[in-house]
Order: C-alpha cells, then sequence, then structure tokens
C-alpha cells in the first residue's frame, strides 16, 4: 500500500525551518511534501524553495498573503519567539493542524489564548520540545518508570551551555537582548523544565531561581581591545574571539557540525570566505564585551513537585562540553545520564549496575541528539496516520513554559519562592 504523503506549509524560512526540518523533509519524499514557504527574506525565501523544490508561486514573502487560504495539511510555524502565537492562531483559523517551535510564547495571556484557541478549534499542535523524542531520554524515562531505582525522590540536573554557545546565541545572537526575545530561562532551558516534570511524573508545585550576567560586560572589556574581533589585538587569543569560534572551530570539526556556522551565513555549504565575511560586517563579530546584550550567563532554579520530587536545574554557561547531565536519585539506586560522555548509569544499592552508550541506542543523533528527526516521524504518525499519541501537546508544554516565567520572576525578585498555581488559573 502506498504511504500518505503529508503536505506541509513552513512559515520562517531560518535555521529551524529551512535547515533543521526542512532538509529532513526533503530527504523523506515517500512521507512529506513542502508545499508552501514564506520568508520576507527574499534571498532565503528562494534558496529554500529551490532546494524544497517549491513552485515560485508558492514562496510568500508577504504573510498576509500567505495566509489568505489554506496550503497544506499541517502549518510549520519556525518563525523567531515573539511571532509564533499570532501565526499559529491564524494557522488554527484556517484549520491547520501545526507544529509550533519552543518557546511557544512568553507571554503568560498568550500561551492561555492559545490553548483555549487549540481546543475550540480541535486541532492538533505539536511543540517542538525535541528532546522528549530522543531515545536517550526515552531510555532514562522507561528505566525510571520501570521502577528500577525505586521510588524517584529527586533530580540534579544541568545544562551545558557551553561557552562559545552562550558567546554565539545569548551575548551576540538572536537571544541577547531581554526586550526582543524569551528569558533565557525559557529560550535555552525550557525543554529542561519540560524534561523535568516528565521525568517527575507530576507538575511543578513551587519554584525559586537565581542569576545574573556575570561576565560579558563593558567592565571585562580587556584593556586596547576592539569592538570588532577582526580589528582586535586579541583576536588569536581571547577566548571568545569571533575568529577562534568560527573560523577556528570550523575548521577543526564542519565535517561533523554545522551549528553554528550555518547560522551566521546564508551560504551553504559553508565557505572559510563566507564565514569571514560574517565576521567581518556583522553581529557575529563583535566584541562579547561591546554587546548590547543584557541576559543572564548563569541561572540556578530549584523546584517541587506536587508529589514531593524535588529537582534542581543548572543553566551554565561556563563550560567547555555541552550535552545534559542529569542525576536522578531513587530509593533503590541511581541514574545517571552523561549526554557529553555518551553514557547512561544505572546503580541499584543492591549491587548491579548497568551501563548503556547512547551512541549504542541510536544512529541518528543529529540535531539536538536525535531529536529533531525522531519528532517529524512522530508528526507523521500523529498528522498522516492518526495516532493519538502528541507526546508535545499543547496542554503538555504549556506547563515548562509556565515553569520558565515563574522562575524568572523569581530570579528578578532575588530568589522569592513562586507558587506555581498562580499560573494556571
Ligand atoms: N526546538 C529547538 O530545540 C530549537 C532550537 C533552536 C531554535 N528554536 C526556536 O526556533 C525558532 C526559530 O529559530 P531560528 O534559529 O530558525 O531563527 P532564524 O532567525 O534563523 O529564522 C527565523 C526566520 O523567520 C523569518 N521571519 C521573520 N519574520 C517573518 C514573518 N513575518 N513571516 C515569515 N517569516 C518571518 C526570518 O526572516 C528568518 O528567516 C525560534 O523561536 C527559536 O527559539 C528551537
Amino acid at each position: 500500500m502506498q504511504n500518505k504523503i503529508l503536505t506541509v506549509a513552513i512559515i520562517g524560512m531560518g535555521a529551524r525551518g529551512g535547515y533543521a526540518y526542512g532538509t529532513y523533509l526533503v530527504e523523506h519524499p515517500e512521507k512529506f511534501k513542502i508545499v508552501a514557504i514564506c520568508d520576507p527574506d527574499e534571498y532565503r525565501l528562494n534558496k529554500w524553495g529551490d532546494y524544497m523544490s517549491v513552485p515560485i508561486e508558492q514562496r510568500y514573502l508577504s504573510e498576509d498573503e500567505f495566509f489568505k487560504e489554506k496550503r497544506a495539511d499541517v502549518l510549520f510555524v519556525t518563525t523567531m519567539d515573539r511571532l509564533h502565537v499570532r501565526m499559529a492562531n491564524k494557522g488554527l483559523d484556517l484549520g491547520y493542524n501545526l507544529l509550533v517551535e519552543k518557546p511557544i510564547s512568553d507571554s503568560e495571556e498568550e500561551l492561555k489564548s492559545l490553548v483555549e484557541h487549540a481546543h475550540k478549534a480541535n486541532k492538533t499542535i505539536m511543540v517542538c520540545h525535541v528532546l522528549r523524542y530522543t531515545v536517550w531520554i526515552k531510555k532514562c524515562k522507561e528505566i525510571i518508570d520501570s521502577g528500577a531505582i525505586g521510588q524517584l525522590v529527586s533530580i540534579d540536573h544541568t545544562e551545558n551551555v557551553v561557552y562559545w554557545h552562550e558567546a554565539h546565541s545569548f551575548v551576540r545572537g538572536n537571544w541577547h537582548k531581554r526586550e526582543d526575545c524569551a528569558p533565557m530561562i525559557m529560550a535555552k532551558c525550557c525543554h529542561d523544565l519540560d524534561l523535568l516534570q516528565y521525568f517527575a511524573h507530576s507538575r511543578c508545585k513551587y519554584i525559586s531561581s537565581m542569576g545574573d550576567l556575570r561576565y560579558f560586560k563593558k567592565e571585562n572589556k580587556p584593556e586596547g581591545s576592539a569592538d570588532r574581533c577582526t580589528n582586535c589585538k586579541y583576536m588569536e587569543t581571547c577566548t571568545y574571539s569571533a575568529k577562534r569560534i568560527y573560523i577556528d572551530m570550523w575548521h577543526n570539526c564542519h565535517e561533523v557540525q554545522d551549528f553554528p556556522f550555518t547560522l551566521i551565513t546564508d551560504v551553504y555549504p559553508v565557505t572559510e570566505e563566507a564565514l569571514y565575511d560574517s565576521i567581518r560586517n556583522g553581529r557575529y563579530g563583535k566584541c562579547v564585551f561591546a554587546c548590547d546584550n543584557n541576559v543572564v550567563d548563569n541561572q540556578t532554579t530549584i523546584m517541587t513537585f506536587e508529589n514531593g520530587v524535588t529537582a534542581t536545574l543548572k543553566m551554565e554557561a561556563f563550560v567547555r562540553e555541552g550535552g545534559r547531565d542529569i542525576r536522578f536519585f531513587g530509593t533503590d539506586g541511581e541514574l545517571d545520564l552523561r549526554e557529553g560522555l555518551n553514557t547512561i548509569t544505572l546503580k541499584k544499592f543492591n549491587g548491579e549496575t548497568k551501563v548503556w552508550k547512547i551512541t549504542d541506542l541510536t544512529d541518528d543523533l543529529h540535531g539536538h541528539g536525535g531529536g529533531d528527526h525522531e519528532m517529524l516521524k512522530q508528526l507523521y504518525n500523529v498528522m498522516a496516520l492518526n495516532d493519538k499519541n502528541v507526546e508535545t501537546s499543547i496542554d503538555a508544554s504549556v506547563e515548562s513554559h509556565y515553569m520558565a516565567l515563574a522562575a524568572e520572576e523569581s530570579r528578578l525578585n532575588n530568589g522569592q519562592l513562586i507558587e506555581m498555581s498562580k499560573y494556571r488559573k
């Protein structure tokens, strides 16, 4: 029997809409067909339109034109944070099922209104909490739910942001200024907050959070340094030099990794010349001590869940290697996930220790440890085959956003304890 082909329209042809999801859809023509795309950036629109073989007349520079009618079975909303809800609402009005990037929104009112609208329209919204779909997160969940560590008591979770990723996204890049985007605890860690409630199997009851912008400030600018790395005498030595991050690192690892290089240039495949052009002229070549950034570079959050499980979440810029480290403490044992070290270790108190290598669980760790692609496989099952298992539904996903809003409220009030119930009213 022939597969159903799910037709897809995408709004926002940047890193997520184009590269992260678009490429997978194109590589799976037996399941997906991209039929319409929208982006006000003409170069991007046509670059991806050509790659995706979208007819010229189905490439929209104007959001208004794009939303004049329903153009596909499903709409991907992959624009920046503050545009998601406006576009999702228009999509629901046209009768689309939706894939919506996280963070859904950093406005409590918008979150509530979208949930209500989705229910009224009786449409499915999948939120891109891609980590839930990774096989290694599923493995941990399966072990905990099997009772192998007894009763879960607490969780210690670190999101190792990594020093250069902090500089890329939160000092120089899209998420550097609070006025323009979601707070970092939401932009970077709504995944982690989502996982904590998923593992705890319970809603968060109380949350408290502390953190600040410690380092990437004008007063830490080295004596005699320039405002742009390519003109700076510290270009070869500064830890955060754009030349080191985008040129030297690219030479060392572009065979295995496209991020962050594909994000600073539209030239694909990336070339050294294009990277140099970007850091000589664009935002990613600015000195990290001379940007107008104001988001945190460290934040620690503690929380209690309704069933008594407690958790800590550290969002830490100042680390060399990335990945999530999560330790689960149970009444009969410990479970230790080290994404960077490629291991999941189960240590039973009665003696048994078992180690899994993450790379033995899957051969696709591309894009959030394989989560981007696994989510799209599930999206096909839900939206083409009517599978009811929407792991990251709007209802499930909105909780992590309330947790992030509460954590930010607490941080801005010196760690004040916030009762989560007030966000659910
Ligand atoms: N799921 C994840 O793990 C994950 C990872 C990274 C980013 N994200 C999220 O994905 C979203 C997109 O991030 P990105 O890195 O792709 O950003 P990006 O800046 O690369 O892409 C956004 C695109 O939207 C386009 N755009 C702007 N206004 C538009 C409009 N009115 N109509 C249509 N297009 C418009 C821009 O021109 C740009 O091409 C963000 O909300 C981000 O937080 C999620």
